[in-house]
C-alpha cells in the first residue's frame, strides 16, 4: 500500500553540502505542488559545523535555500568534538517528530554524525553520493564515507564507480539507486545567474588566469608543505595571476608563512555563483577538492588536482581533472594547462540536472517498514 505521508529530515553541515541539498529542496517542492503522493513534508537541518558569511550563509542566499528548521549550532573543534556536538544536539532535535528517512549528503562530518544518530532511533538513512571510495583511510572524508555506507539503508550514486564499490562490500543492488549529481542539478540550474565578483576587473588583467583552491589537511596542515605547494605553484604560473579564495583553514597556517607570492590574488572564500563565474572564465584550476573536479568537468575546464587518491574516477576518465599525487610533478602539467593543451571533457551518465527529481521519485515509491520497535 502507498503511504500517504513521507516525512524526511535533510541534514546539511559544510559549504559543500548546501547546493547538494539545495536541488533535492525544490524537487520536493515541485512534487508537493503537483499533488505528488505521498505527500513530503521535510525538516531542513543544519548542523552548524559550517556557520559564518562565506561558509554558510552566502549559499543560502545565492541558492534559494530556505531558512533551515532548525540549527544545531555546532561550530568548530576537534573532529570528535564536532562529531559529539552534532550527534546530541540532531538526537534533542528528532523529539517528537520522528521522520521516515534521514537523508544525508557527502561525506563530512554532519553526514556521518547524523546518519548514527538517526539509524539508532530506528530511522533509515538515505545518503546522497554513497558509495565514493578514495581508499585513503587519512582522509577523515573517507572514515565519515565508510561508516555512513555501512549503515545506509538507500543509496544514492553519482556514478558506475560507486554502484560497483557499493555492490563489491555487500549491499543489495535492489539499495543502489544510480540518479545523478545533485551538486551538478545545482551548477546546470545557476549558469545563467553568475555574478562577477567585485575585484575582478580591478585585480585580475583579463581572462588569463588560473583559480586555486587548498583545504585538505593532508596539504595545508604542515606549514612547510604548503609552503612549497604556494612557491612551486606561484613559479610555475610565472606571469600568469593566480586567484586564490583562501579557505579559513588554510587561512590560519597561512599566517605563519613568511612567502609573498607576487602572481597571486589572496582573497576570502567565494559566495557560490561568484566562484563558479571565476572558475567558467579561467583558464584551469588548481585544487584539492573533490566537488570542484565534477564542476570543472561538467564545465569543461581543465583542472589538476593536489592528492594522492581520488573518489570520483570519472572526472579524470570522462572529465578534464589529472590527479598529481607528487607536487614536484605538478610544474610541466600546469604549463600544459596555460598553453591550451587539455583533454575535452565527455558527458557523464546522469550529469544532466535532473538527479534531485529522480532521488524524489525513487523516495515517493518506496515502502518503508519502520526499524522502530
Ligand atoms: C570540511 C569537510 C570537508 C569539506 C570542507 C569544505 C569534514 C571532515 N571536512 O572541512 O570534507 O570539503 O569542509 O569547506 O567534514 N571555519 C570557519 N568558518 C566556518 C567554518 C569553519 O572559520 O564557517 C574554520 C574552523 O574554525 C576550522 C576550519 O575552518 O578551523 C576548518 O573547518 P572544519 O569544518 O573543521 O573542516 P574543513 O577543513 O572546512
Amino acid at each position: 500500500m502507498t503511504q500517504l505521508k513521507l516525512k524526511l529530515d535533510l541534514i546539511a553541515g559544510a559549504r559543500p553540502n548546501f547546493m547538494k541539498i539545495g536541488p533535492i529542496i525544490k524537487a520536493i517542492d515541485q512534487h508537493n505542488e503537483s499533488n505528488g503522493v505521498p505527500k513530503i513534508e521535510y525538516r531542513l537541518i543544519h548542523t552548524g559545523q559550517h556557520y559564518d558569511q562565506n561558509m554558510s550563509q552566502s549559499f543560502f542566499e545565492q541558492l534559494n535555500i530556505p531558512h533551515p528548521h532548525i540549527n544545531l549550532g555546532a561550530g568548530s573543534g576537534t573532529q570528535a568534538v564536532q562529531t559529539a556536538h552534532i550527534m546530541t544536539g540532531y538526537e534533542k532535535a528528532l523529539g517528537e517528530w520522528m521522520p521516515d528517512i534521514c537523508i544525508v549528503v557527502g561525506d563530512v562530518t554532519s553526514t556521518m554524525a547524523c546518519s548514527i544518530v538517526a539509524r539508532k532511533a530506528g530511522i533509515k538513512v538515505a545518503h546522497v553520493e554513497g558509495g565514493i571510495r578514495s581508499g585513503d583511510w587519512s582522509m577523515p572524508e573517507e572514515i565519515n564515507r565508510m561508516v555512513t555506507d555501512s549503515i545506509t539503508n538507500y543509496f544514492f550514486t553519482t556514478s558506475e564507480e560507486a554502484n560497483k564499490n557499493l555492490v563489491k562490500e555487500g549491499h543489495d543492488d535492489k539499495q543502489i539507486f544510480y540518479v545523478g549529481n545533485t551538486m551538478i542539478d545545482s551548477l546546470l540550474g545557476n549558469l545563467n545567474r553568475l555574478q562577477k565578483p567585485g575585484f575582478y576587473d580591478e585585480k585580475l588583467h583579463g581572462d588569463n588566469y588560473l583559480v586555486l583552491t587548498l583545504h585538505r589537511p593532508s596539504n595545508v596542515d604542515d606549514h612547510e608543505k604548503l609552503s612549497q605547494i604556494l612557491n612551486l605553484i606561484a613559479d610555475a604560473a610565472k606571469d600568469i595571476q593566480v586567484l586564490f579564495p583562501v579557505h579559513p583553514r588554510t587561512r590560519k597556517m597561512m599566517e605563519a608563512l613568511p612567502g609573498q607570492y607576487k602572481n597571486m590574488i589572496l582573497v576570502e572564500p567565494l559566495p557560490y555563483l561568484e566562484f563558479i563565474y571565476v572558475v567558467s572564465n579561467s583558464i584551469g584550476v588548481i585544487t584539492d577538492s573533490g566537488g570542484i573536479t565534477e564542476e570543472t568537468s561538467v564545465m569543461n575546464i581543465p583542472c589538476i588536482t593536489l592528492r594522492t587518491t581520488t573518489e570520483r574516477p570519472e572526472t579524470i576518465r570522462l572529465g578534464t581533472n589529472e590527479l598529481v599525487p607528487d607536487i614536484n610533478n605538478a610544474p610541466p602539467l600546469i604549463q600544459q594547462m596555460i598553453s591550451g593543451q587539455w583533454k575535452q571533457a565527455q558527458l557523464i551518465p546522469f550529469w544532466e540536472g535532473k538527479a534531485a527529481e529522480r532521488i524524489v521519485q525513487t523516495l515517493s515509491q518506496l515502502s518503508i517498514d519502520s526499524d522502530r520497535k
